[in-house]
């Protein structure tokens, strides 16, 4: 790919959490094609694997790390590691969350009156105390090397409450229907407040933070819930998982360079609607 000028990202090495899931792998290649270094961080060594070979596949260089994001040492120790192999990143894609599949849960177990309080914390610690944790250690190798780029990766859901009303079509008439965990729309939302804050932490260093804004991605919903998805939708359709690279692209380069503190909205026109 010829590189544009405004959108290199030539040797500046970016860090992605959940890097092997099914838009972890899409960052790590954009940055890739962009001239950059993806270091991977990812739990489960299938999920590296399997983003591994796309990278390799293109030749394109990268570091990836098994690293639990829920703890705190693991995170500090790949920062301290990343640093001894290439410097300071230039940026951080925190885009790790639990999101499982609708209806994945034990039944009413994702209804807010049954919500376990364990499984509140674990989706709390792996969304939004990761980012926050990532951030201090990363983003202090920004600000001491003069500059860099952290991203959040939070949803429409951030933006608008989830309609509960969807994930009941094609059920039985009786049958108990899942409904989006709390959990999730709370730590997209609190996403969006992390990142205005990051935004102005360092400043006047330029370590900018800006939210991706991401609509559903189509082929993992059942055929009920595509339909309804699509329906909200004023492009008729959900997203690619590619379709986000642009974006990332984008706020990781100097073409953003007088943006921070912002939420890019790439939903399809979801919450326009
Ligand atoms: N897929 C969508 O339609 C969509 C839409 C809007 C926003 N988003 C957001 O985009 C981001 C990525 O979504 P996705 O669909 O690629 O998710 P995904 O579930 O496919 O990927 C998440 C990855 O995180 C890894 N992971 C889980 N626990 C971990 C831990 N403790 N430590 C390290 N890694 C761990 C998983 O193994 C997995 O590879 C999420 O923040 C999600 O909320 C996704």
């Amino acid at each position: 790919m010829v590189s544009q000028p405004l959108f290199d990202l030539t040797g500046r090495v970016v860090v992605i959490t959940g890097a092997g899931g099914l838009l972890g792998q899409e960052h790590a290649l954009a940055v890739g094609r962009a001239g950059g270094i993806p270091v991977l961080l990812e739990l489960s060594p299938e999920a590296l694997a399997a983003a591994t070979h796309r990278l390799d596949a293109e030749a394109i260089s990268h570091l990836a790390l098994e690293v639990d994001l829920t703890s705190e040492n693991q995170i500090a120790g790949a920062a301290g590691e990343i640093k001894k192999q290439f410097g300071a990143v230039w940026g951080l894609v925190n885009n790790v969350a639990s999101n499982p599949p609708m209806g994945s849960a034990a039944q009413g177990a994702d209804r807010l009156e049954a919500f376990p309080l364990t499984q509140w914390d674990h989706d709390i610690r792996l969304g939004l105390t990761s980012a926050f944790l990532c951030s201090r250690h990363f983003g202090e190798q920004m600000a001491e090397a003069g500059g860099g780029s952290i991203i959040n990766v939070a949803s429409d859901l951030a933006l608008i409450s989830p309609d509960q009303r969807m994930y009941s079509v094609g059920l039985p008439e009786g049958a108990s229907a899942p409904v989006k965990p709390v959990s999730y729309s709370v730590v997209k939302s609190a996403l969006l407040g992390l990142t205005r804050y990051l935004a102005t932490y360092w400043s006047p260093i330029p370590v900018r933070c800006n939210a991706l804004v991401p609509g559903s991605v189509g082929g993992t919903q059942s055929a009920d819930l595509t339909r309804e998805l699509t329906s909200r939708s004023p492009l008729a359709r959900l997203a690619e998982p590619s379709e986000y690279q642009g974006a990332l692209v984008f706020l990781l380069s100097d073409a953003s360079a007088y943006m921070t503190g912002a939420n890019l909205v790439m939903d399809g026109g979801r919450t326009a609607w």
